[in-house]
């Protein structure tokens, strides 16, 4: 990385998740030296500063997209989008930090999986990162694994998959055993809510009725078949008492069990996407098939239109608690291989570069949340429950200077015709976004100012992230303190008891 000088950020409005302040942020070493007012007049030394004006700006901790696929081997092609090019457009939307997911085939060594996906992000990161893993299989091999991926490599999220029969799912029992393991290493359980023994059934049934269309990908999976799952995933975790954390939440039914079992006590979180909060199902009937087939994934987006406001009113009461995009993106002759039927559709969608700026449009602007709530569900909430904070998702003393500059006033059109992303569509083109991102500095380098990038390849880390979380663990390790089944102690019964007759 180019050596970066030192970095005033003056007179803009500093905000966190707790509260907003008018302040300077100094900035030296790629980390948060002082914030406060007139640091200059306060006795900040002038040598070697880089004085970025601020005044009428908003000045928040990078984003945290808790959920990409980039370059990811999937449904016989990759995702165009790869680590390069992927989080140089995460930049230009004022995301500091992605965390990717290791995807493993089902009997592959989870290690080998993960140092693969290392392989290939390292030399090609422009901003932070770190790695979930998904748990595809399960052996006494790969329960090991996991301890080792815990205690050895920073993993401390794994993603099991309840949906992508014979591909990625795995069964109750094996949950329940997933689950368990990540109870013991301080992990956090994530799961992929939809049943897939039902979405091969009715995928089946759709086509022998002749739907080869992205409509017949929703139609084989409405939210029933989400929200069984979820609820069947939060029953699971809670058997273990295991904090769970629900990936792409894309329905109402979903999220309403969600804000239910937060409500009953459990220790669940909801992580709706850009996608869902942006966009509806409605376009799978669009009549251009490239234009439904750029809308396909899992979960799909629901066709009720009001879904991306209920899940936005849900996120900003904290029924729901982080933003992600799933960005995972195929090109247009990519999602052709499933022009004959809609199974056969790369699953995936956009969001990495304008989760950001749909969350402020369709959260802030239209005044569902606060600046401050949006600090908090794209990032301070990610940095805290994946074990990151207070080095990420704040603007402190101490803190990594992951920073964005958010101009409340302009606006930007969302286009794939000017974004940065390799992909040739963008499932919110034509959106009017308020709030734009002017600057994004990463570990305290300007690496996107004004449309002009200044970022090499490999300039991101590897964040490795300790297990036990404590903003997910405090509550569990009480409750296994203080809430541990116990039998009743009675007398021994000495009455009769009946004799079996052998059968047979
Ligand atoms: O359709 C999707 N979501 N593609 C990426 C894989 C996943 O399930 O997250
Ligand atoms: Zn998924
Ligand atoms: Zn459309
Ligand atoms: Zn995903």
């Amino acid at each position: 990385m180019d050596a970066s000088p030192r970095l005033l950020i003056r007179g803009g409005r500093v905000v966190n998740q707790d509260h907003s302040q008018l302040a300077d942020v100094l900035v030296e070493d790629g980390v948060v030296r002082a914030v406060g007012p007139d640091l200059l007049a306060a006795g900040t030394s002038a040598e070697g500063l880089r004085i970025i004006d601020a005044t009428g700006k908003l000045v928040m901790p990078g984003g945290i997209d808790t959920h990409t696929h980039m370059q990811l081997p999937f449904m016989g092609s990759q995702s165009i989008d790869d680590f390069y090019q992927g989080t140089k457009a995460a930049l230009a939307g004022g995301t500091t930090m992605i965390i990717d997911f290791v995807m493993p085939q089902k009997g592959c060594s989870l290690i080998e999986a993960f140092d693969m996906w290392r392989g290939w992000a390292d030399p090609k990161v422009c901003c932070d990162y770190s790695l979930h893993v998904a748990v595809t299989w399960w052996s006494d091999q790969v329960k090991e694994e996991m301890r080792i991926l815990t205690q050895n490599k920073g993993v401390n999220s794994f993603k099991m998959f309840m949906a992508y029969k014979d591909l990625y799912m795995i069964r109750d029992q094996e949950m329940y055993a997933a689950f368990s393991q990540c109870k013991e290493m301080g992990a956090i359980a994530q799961v992929h809510a939809e049943n897939g023994d039902l979405i091969a059934e009715e995928s089946k049934k759709m086509l022998a009725l002749g739907i080869t269309g992205p409509e017949g990908h929703e139609m084989c999976r409405p939210e029933a078949i989400e929200a069984e799952a979820t609820l069947r995933a939060i029953t699971i975790a809670n058997a273990v008492s295991c904090p769970l954390y629900v990936v792409h939440v894309m329905s109402k039914s979903s999220a309403k069990i969600i804000a239910n079992a937060r409500r009953e006590g459990k220790v669940v979180f909801g992580e709706p996407i850009a996608a869902g909060l942006g966009t509806d199902g409605t376009h799978y009937w669009h009549e251009e098939w490239h234009h439904a087939a750029h809308h396909v994934m899992g979960p799909p987006l629901r066709p009720d239109p009001s879904t991306p406001d209920f899940l936005m009113n849900l996120l900003a009461n904290d029924d729901l608690t982080t933003t992600g995009s799933d960005n995972c993106t195929f090109s247009t002759c990519q999602k052709a291989l499933g022009r004959d039927d809609f199974t056969k559709i790369p699953n995936g969608i956009n969001g990495v570069e304008d989760r950001m700026s749909v969350v402020w449009e369709k959260g802030v602007h239209n005044g569902k949340m606060d600046e401050n709530r949006f600090v908090a569900v794209t990032s301070t909430n990610a940095a805290k429950i994946f074990n990151l904070y207070p080095k990420k998702g704040i603007i402190a003393v101490g803190s990594d200077a992951d920073i964005v500059i958010l101009d409340p006033n302009a606006t930007r059109t969302i286009s794939a015709k000017t974004h940065n992303q390799a992909v040739d569509f963008n499932i919110f083109e034509g959106m009017v976004c308020h709030g734009v991102p002017v600057v994004t500095i990463s570990r305290g380098k300007v690496v996107y100012e004004a449309g002009v990038f200044n970022v090499n390849a490999g300039d991101g880390k590897f964040i490795p992230r300790k297990p036990f979380a404590e903003y997910v663990y405090k509550r569990i390790k009480q409750r296994d303190q203080t809430c541990k089944p116990t039998a009743v102690k009675r007398l021994p019964y000495k009455g009769e008891v009946i004799v079996l007759k052998a059968s047979g």
